[in-house]
């Protein structure tokens, strides 16, 4: 075997190959028949959801609110949404979610209240109240209230008056999103303290809406905020001494090289963040068949801890974001998959499903989710998607892709037994819930649904995604993309056709010795052999994707449980391979 110390690294790191399901509440199973979903509702789904394989819910805000941004404006973060059920329901869920080895991680909305939270009405109401300097505000008008929308075309600005409080308040959301002064020590203690709550009613963490915002410096007088990282030092170390292994997924849409900030150089801040940069630029590889700005993409946001984890989703409850593409990249997007006004908000992004996105083409479909379940991260699926689910342009802004969940053809899909459901089901068009529906696809093994579970079983297989290192291998066609990971003595292989026209496929797998000349397909029967100078070659077709082990053995017998060296290699892979092939 091979020499060295045996280091036993932490290696239960759940979130380092979690496949993450988003969901809210209120359209996914009404158990009470009053059109809105709730948490008796979701534990009588919880069966499906870990028949699907997933091992932690996402669930979006359910505390009590106005839900005038579909609860991203709280107004009591110590309570369930009375029309969702209780906290006793909320605990008996989170209970019957780890009986079966599902995680809950919940939003946390920390950078805005509603304006209806006690808070600010106490806040306008009393200038000599403690709680006014919870909130920003300014006696006259800022300058550059214009600017610094988080939703430019719905919000005029950022600054309003108040006529109770006399004076401007600060809003990076809506005007009716008041910004929390998370300077304020007071106000810092404040989102501790809901954190400890939920954590003691049993979630395993946050995902954390926000961040730059929540960080950021605030006032009348801030032109350029300044990011406050150590606010994320300080959430992630109270947090983990409350519990262990909870977690913050952060929502932070920033450019790359500010990922370690969030991350923390020492792995001490962030445990996850969206990773953004890759999502924008994974549509426009699937819009232009073209491999290259993904490839760049994942190399800028390669660099991170080895604690850290991407969350890796294709889409989700917002806007399809493309604001950090090229002028000519979004337009090659907006006109693959959003061409029509209605499919846009604004100039932002697309507010589309997916399957509709993609025409409802089961190819491009399986092709989308192949690559977010092997690009380097954790996966976070969106409800729904499992089955195909589609959008009703006819809802207002971001509503559209956040209709009630389609389970069956009984009315209203299922959903509910009322006839007012709080979104209208969608029920016209390919995607209408006769035609999609889980329980219909429950029973077809050809369905979405069933190839969503087969899928996952399979990536549950290759944690060598989650923990490994990656190289992109080259290939000389800009459509396909070939990556490789390695851990532990292990390899896997992914080949994706992003073309509508099949492709030869020509590669080394880049590693020395006799394994890397099987590649064992891990979804269907055709291997690979490589070629007498130890190439692959093999067809794809349209839209096509592999799976590969490397070597071909079963990982269950080749993997070692302990580690040899240290989870992120420091040795490079080219020097290590010059020494010949690696004893297992
Ligand atoms: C990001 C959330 O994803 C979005 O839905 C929400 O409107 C804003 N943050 C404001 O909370």
């Amino acid at each position: 075997g091979r020499q060295g110390p045996t280091v036993l690294m932490i290696n239960d790191l759940w979130y380092k190959n979690a496949v993450i399901y988003c969901l809210s509440v209120a359209t996914y199973m009404d158990a009470n028949g009053d059109g809105v979903g709730d948490f008796a509702g979701l534990m009588r789904r919880l069966d499906y959801l870990s028949g699907l394989g997933v091992t932690a819910i996402w669930l979006m805000p359910f505390q009590a609110s106005p839900c005038r941004d579909d609860g991203y404006d709280v107004s009591n973060y110590y309570e369930v949404d009375a029309r969702y059920g209780t906290l006793g329901d909320f605990v008996e869920f989170t209970h019957a979610a780890k009986q079966r080895g599902i995680r809950v991680i919940i939003d946390l909305v920390a950078n805005h209240t509603s304006d209806q939270h006690p808070w600010f009405m106490e806040a306008r109401r009393n200038p000599k109240s403690m709680y006014r300097d919870w909130y920003v505000w300014s006696k006259k008008k800022p300058r550059g209230s214009n600017k610094g929308m988080a939703f430019p075309g719905v919000q005029k600005s950022t600054w309003s008056y108040d006529s109770v409080a006399r004076a401007w308040y600060f809003h990076r959301f809506y005007d009716f999103q008041p910004d929390l002064n998370t300077s304020n020590p007071h106000v810092q203690a404040e989102i501790l303290k809901i954190m400890g709550f939920w954590i003691q009613l049993g979630v395993s963490g946050f995902r954390m809406d926000a961040v730059p915002f929540v960080i950021a410096t605030k006032g009348p007088q801030v032109r350029n905020p300044v990011e406050q990282y150590d606010m994320l030092r300080m959430m992630r170390e109270f947090l983990q001494w409350r519990q262990g292994d909870a977690i913050i997924l952060a929502e932070a849409n920033v450019l790359p090289d500010t990922d370690m900030e969030y991350f923390g150089r020492e792995g001490d801040r962030m445990h996850m963040m969206f990773n953004f940069q890759v999502n924008q630029n994974l549509f426009y590889a699937l819009a232009a068949s073209d491999a290259r700005p993904l490839q760049k993409a994942l190399k800028a946001t390669k660099p991170r801890p080895k604690t850290a984890q991407w969350g890796m989703f294709l889409r989700n409850h917002d806007e399809l974001d493309l604001g950090r593409l090229t002028k000519q990249q979004r337009k090659t997007v907006f006109k693959a998959f959003g061409p029509e006004p209605a499919m846009q908000l604004y100039d932002r992004g697309i507010r589309r499903r997916l399957a509709p996105m993609l025409e409802n083409d089961r190819r491009r479909i399986e092709l989308a989710y192949s690559l977010m379940f092997t690009l380097p991260g954790t996966a976070v699926l969106r409800y729904g998607d499992e089955l195909g689910m589609g959008d009703n342009l006819a809802l207002p802004e971001r509503q559209c892709a956040r209709t009630p969940m389609q389970w069956s053809t009984e009315p209203n899909a299922g959903f509910t037994k009322s006839k007012k459901p709080i979104s209208p089901v969608i029920s016209v068009g390919p995607c209408g819930y006769e035609h999609v529906n889980a329980a219909q696809q429950r029973r077809d093994p050809n369905s979405m649904l069933n190839w969503t579970e087969r899928i996952i079983r399979m990536r549950k297989e290759v944690p060598e995604v989650g923990w490994g290192d990656f190289e992109i291998l080259t290939t000389r066609d800009v459509s396909v993309l070939a990556i490789r990971y390695d851990w532990r003595n292990n390899s896997v292989l992914f080949v994706h056709n992003l073309a509508s026209t099949p492709r030869e496929v020509s590669l080394s797998v880049g590693i020395a010795g006799e394994s890397s000349r099987l590649l064992v397909n891990l979804l269907s029967e055709d291997h690979s052999q490589a070629k007498a100078g130890g190439k692959h070659r093999f067809m794809l077709e349209a839209y096509g994707y592999r799976w590969f082990r490397v070597g071909g053995l079963d990982y269950l017998l080749k993997r070692s449980d302990i580690e040899t060296e240290s989870a992120d290699r420091v040795t490079p892979r080219r020097q290590r391979s010059r020494r010949g092939p690696v004893a297992r």
